[in-house]
């Protein structure tokens, strides 16, 4: 069975006096280990979809499921229990605290689960040399260039060693050829690590690093291709 199992899961929004359907539907089943990518117009629900996956949002109807279990019955401690040991996040603008060092970037989602010191170091300093930053640790994240940076949050997202690794556009801010990189850094670690990553992209040359591609138009799965 999959790590993620999706089942007619609908989203609504409502805006003002108006609902929007962002996601009608839509079921997918992805496996332990798959390097996906979802793909579709700016609007067709992308984030949307990546947001049920990551537990940050709640389907209006259908099911997800992660590992077995309904996230829609859960409470928002469980959820937020599921996101913090199960899944790591990475976001198009890098979301680094500006006032932390790259080390402490990195460390930071360890604070929510305790743990020592000493170990808490030492995973961050296994990740570093994973994105290959290990020398640039107690830089700022503004010395850094975009490519660093969103190895930086890379690594931030493989620290609690997840099962599922989730991006939401991660090389929207890079030029082709770091965007490039980026995504065979992931590829590198899906296979090294087994994580299971879902990423979305609109860049038509990266789409192909991908071992599988669903593409989403307004709200429905409209292609779902396994390379
Ligand atoms: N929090 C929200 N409130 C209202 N509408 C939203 C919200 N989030 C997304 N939408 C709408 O849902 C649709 C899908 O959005 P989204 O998932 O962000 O698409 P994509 O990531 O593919 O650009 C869009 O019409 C968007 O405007
Ligand atoms: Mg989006």
């Amino acid at each position: 069975m999959g790590i993620i199992k999706i089942e007619k899961a609908g989203k609504n929004f409502s805006l003002g006096k108006t609902i929007i359907h962002a996601l009608k539907g839509v079921s997918l089943e992805i496996g332990k280990g798959e390097f996906m990518a979802i793909v579709g117009p700016s609007g067709s629900g992308k984030s949307t979809l990546l947001n049920l996956i990551g537990c940050i949002e709640r389907p209006s109807s259908g099911t997800v499921m992660i590992d077995g279990t309904d996230i829609g019955s859960l409470s928002p401690d469980e959820l937020a229990e599921i996101r913090s040991s199960r899944l790591g996040f990475i976001f198009q603008s890098f979301n680094l605290l500006p006032v932390l060092t790259v080390a402490e970037n990195v460390e930071y989602p360890l604070h929510l689960g305790g743990g020592e010191k000493r170990t808490r170091a030492e995973k961050v300093a296994g990740v570093l040399k994973e994105v290959g930053l290990e020398r640039f640790s107690s830089h700022k994240p503004a010395e850094l260039s975009g490519g660093q940076r969103q190895r930086v949050a890379i690594a931030r997202a493989l620290v609690g060693s997840p099962s599922i690794i989730l991006a939401d556009e991660p090389t929207a801010n890079l030029d082709h050829r770091t965007g490039e990189e980026i995504l065979n850094l992931m590829k590198d670690i899906n296979r090294k690590m087994g994580a299971t990553f879902v990423f979305s992209t609109h860049d038509p040359k990266i789409m192909n690093i991908a071992d599988r591609m669903v593409e989403l138009r307004d709200g429905e799965i409209t292609f779902d291709h396994v390379s």
